[in-house]
């Protein structure tokens, strides 16, 4: 647990954090006394839990929904978050999934771009739209939600999610260097096998098994096992002099 006033007067965007490991990410700036922008997912209709909907009328969150899938999409998220924060401290691009497991031979052309869209160019678009406001902040952290597979591969028919997630790894690392100067920090959280509904979509329950044997740790990670890794990258009180990192949060899957 953080100190509650850690995120006191900071502005933070938290992406795809109606459910996972982004609303527990959220839940956490929030606990530390951040004004947090949720972007609540796809719809209006996600049932959100309690805390948020308490911390959206105290004022303390802002929820707003965008489809990044859309053509405008990211775009006209960031303005309406534009109209909210003058500055931001936080930027936290998270939403993302695999939309499904494609075998190389049958992924079709919508398929490649719906994975790239979301997972990749969503996060160029963002960033590059909430610039200004991230720069005026002096001292702002972008913390960008990659996968241990960007580094494995990932497993059958996840190429080119594993693929898109290894492109917001190096772009994360080429910013961190152009940024720099700006007093802008860029780092990335890389989780492993986390229990979301993310599997729930896209692995049977034998894979997981398998898997959570093979974790050094005997356990499959959980998104309050991940969330604490976003503050600490995002607090330049604690982590002020790291930019350009990757940290894998696996229970010991990967180690190298
Ligand atoms: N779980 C894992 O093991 C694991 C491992 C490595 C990396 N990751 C990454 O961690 C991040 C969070 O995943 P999670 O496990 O928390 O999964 P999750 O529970 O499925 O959450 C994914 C989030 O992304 C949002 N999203 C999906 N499609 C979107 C779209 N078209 N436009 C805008 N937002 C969209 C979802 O909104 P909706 O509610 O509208 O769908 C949801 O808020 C993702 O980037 C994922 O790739 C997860």
């Amino acid at each position: 647990m953080f100190h509650p006033k850690l995120f006191e007067n900071r502005n933070v965007i938290v992406t795809g954090a109606g459910r996972g490991i982004g609303l527990e990410v959220a839940r956490q700036f929030l606990d530390c006394g951040a004004r947090v922008l949720v972007h609540t997912g796809r719809n209006r209709d996600r049932a959100l839990p309690d805390f948020l909907l308490t911390a959206e009328s105290e004022r303390r969150a802002l929820l707003l929904p965008a489809n990044f899938l859309q053509p405008g999409g990211a775009a006209a998220f960031a303005e309406q978050a534009l109209e909210f924060f003058d500055k931001v401290h936080v930027l936290v691009n998270n939403a993302g999934t695999m939309h499904g497991r494609f075998p190389a031979g049958e992924l079709t052309d919508a398929d490649y771009e719906t994975i790239v869209q979301l997972n990749q160019t969503s996060v160029v678009e963002l960033t590059r739209a909430l610039l200004p406001a991230l720069r005026a902040a002096q001292g702002a952290a972008i913390v960008n939600t990659v996968s241990i597979s960007a580094l494995t591969g990932g497993s059958p028919g996840s190429a080119i999610y594993s693929a898109s997630k290894a492109f917001v790894a190096t772009y994360s690392k080429a910013l961190a260097r152009e940024l720099a100067p700006d007093g802008i920090r860029v780092n990335c959280v890389s989780p492993g096998t986390i229990d979301t509904d993310f599997h729930a979509r896209y692995s049977s329950r034998d894979k997981l098994e398998q898997t959570r044997k093979s974790i050094p740790l005997q356990r499959l990670g959980t998104s309050e096992d991940c969330a604490p890794a976003y503050l600490f990258l995002a607090a330049p009180s604690l982590s002020g002099y790291i930019t350009g990192q990757v940290l894998e949060i696996n229970g010991g899957q990967l180690i190298c």
